[in-house]
């Protein structure tokens, strides 16, 4: 089938390779004529696991293309994915500037019936605006034709997008005809395999499916992370009521993770964007307002643990910092609670030697020549001449670390742990002061 995907961020490029390669024809288009550029050499602008050799076979087979010329793209496909990115907007609704104008993009070349897909996330009703923008085009240019919008979520996790979109949990297409339905059947088939996954329903309930379910996980997240905040002050160990709760099957072990906050590209976002859904039509949702002050609230968590052991004497002190990028496999950085961490640890006067696995040239962009910011090329080379190191995203690299030459390297002997990735009693033995989240010193 013919393709084309307006967009190369992660959903839409993880998307365009993965339609190409189980055999379509795939056509990516981007305002940016720099990253085009980039990934027509196959370089990837993104770090996606996986990505970078699908691309490049499928590029060299003559199934992915990638260009500027969205005329092309709409003369090209008889599926039309809108994937630009929806950032939030002042007042936390989704800024739906770029879907729109790619909707008026589609239309101003569009001659014949073309299926036009919501592949991002956008709130409910964003289908019927899309429609409006097309109609308008399409009037002002004099054309008349038929096509349908659909809406068609997307659910896969950085670090695991290949995986998730070649083996999806569910697929799910909302549409309003019959015609487009088929279609779109007909283009997950491949990935639809075993048994049916795709799940079909109005525009409208497709549309809050992608957030409800961000924000049923995110809620989960600060669920824990308020538990662990009460676990703290009555002298228990959330990790051993995390593994409690999680064997009642109603409640699952997935996804019940205490931390330092949730961060990323979605989270944050959507769950603004949802409450934002909800106030426009005249519904206070507290549960998710709270959601998100208890997110906040828990990115400050490990600065105040670090405040409280040098009892507010941190002018001077070094810090030693594993991980940057918000989860492990990807070098993405928004809203990583790693940034909240370094920015108040700068404020108090600290300075941070940090090491990441991918998100080195990230932090570079963002920071640049930060004073109070060395970035190191190893998780060794970070903790010379620190006063105590500190873990902020679970890497598998960290996992299992050497604690006597962290030690050796170190003023103190104190870890402070964002992701409650060591067991406290080994660490005790080893005569380290352990700061996790929500468990007993
Ligand atoms: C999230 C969803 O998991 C995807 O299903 C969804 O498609 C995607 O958003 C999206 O809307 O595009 P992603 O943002 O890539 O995916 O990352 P997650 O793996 O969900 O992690 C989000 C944050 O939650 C991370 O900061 C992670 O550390 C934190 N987290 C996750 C916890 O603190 N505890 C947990 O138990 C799980």
């Amino acid at each position: 089938m013919r393709v084309s995907i307006f967009g190369t961020g992660y959903v839409g490029l993880v998307t365009g390779a993965c339609f190409a390669e189980v055999g379509n024809d795939v056509i990516c288009v981007d305002v940016d004529a720099d990253k085009i550029e980039q990934l027509n050499r196959g370089e990837m602008p993104i770090f996606e696991p996986g990505l970078e050799a699908m691309v490049i076979r499928n590029r060299d087979a003559g199934r992915l293309r990638f260009t500027t010329d969205a005329a092309m793209a709409v003369e090209h496909g008889d599926f039309q994915f809108i994937a630009v990115g929806t950032p939030s907007d002042e007042d936390g609704s989704a800024d739906l500037r770029h879907v729109l104008t790619v909707a008026d993009t589609i239309a101003t070349s569009m001659e014949s019936h073309r299926i036009i897909v919501d592949k991002s996330t956008v709130p409910v009703g964003t289908a019927d605006r899309v429609r409006e923008a097309v109609d308008r085009r399409l009037q002002q240019r004099g054309v008349t034709t038929s096509y349908s919008v659909v809406s068609n979520p997307e659910f896969l996790k950085e670090g695991a997008a290949i995986n998730d979109f070649m083996k999806p949990e569910r697929v799910i297409v909302g549409c309003d005809d019959a015609y487009s339905r088929e279609q779109l059947h007909a283009l997950y088939a491949p990935f639809n395999r075993n048994h049916d996954r795709l799940i079909s329903m109005d525009v409208r309930s497709a549309e809050l499916t992608k957030y409800a379910a961000n924000a049923m996980l995110a809620t989960k997240i600060s669920f824990m992370n308020e538990l662990a905040n009460i676990a703290d002050r009555v002298g228990a160990d959330i990790e051993r009521v995390r593994i409690g709760i999680g064997a009642d099957p109603r409640i699952g072990y997935h996804f019940i993770y205490p931390g330092a906050g949730y961060g990323g590209s979605c989270f944050p976002k959507d769950v603004k964007a949802l409450a934002r859904t909800a106030h426009d039509v005249d519904y206070v949702p507290q549960l998710l307002q709270a959601v998100e002050e208890v997110n906040d609230r828990q990115k400050h968590y490990l600065f105040n643990r670090i405040r409280e052991h040098y009892r507010g004497d941190l002018a001077g002190r070094r810090f030693a910092l594993w991980g940057l990028s918000f989860k492990p496999n990807t070098d993405d950085m928004r809203e990583a609670a790693s940034r909240r961490l370094m920015e108040s640890l700068w404020e108090a006067g600290a300075s941070v030697q940090a090491f990441d696995p991918k998100a080195m040239d990230e932090t570079r962009r963002l920071y640049g020549d930060r004073a109070g910011l060395t970035l190191c090329d190893s998780p060794e080379a970070a903790l010379e001449g620190c006063d105590a190191l500190v873990v902020m995203t679970e890497w598998n690299l960290f996992r299992s670390p050497d604690f006597e030459l962290i030690r050796s390297h170190l003023a103190d002997a104190v870890i402070f742990d964002g992701r409650n990735i060591y067991d406290p009693a080994v660490l005790a033995r080893l005569g380290f002061q352990y700061h996790a989240i929500g468990r007993p010193p």
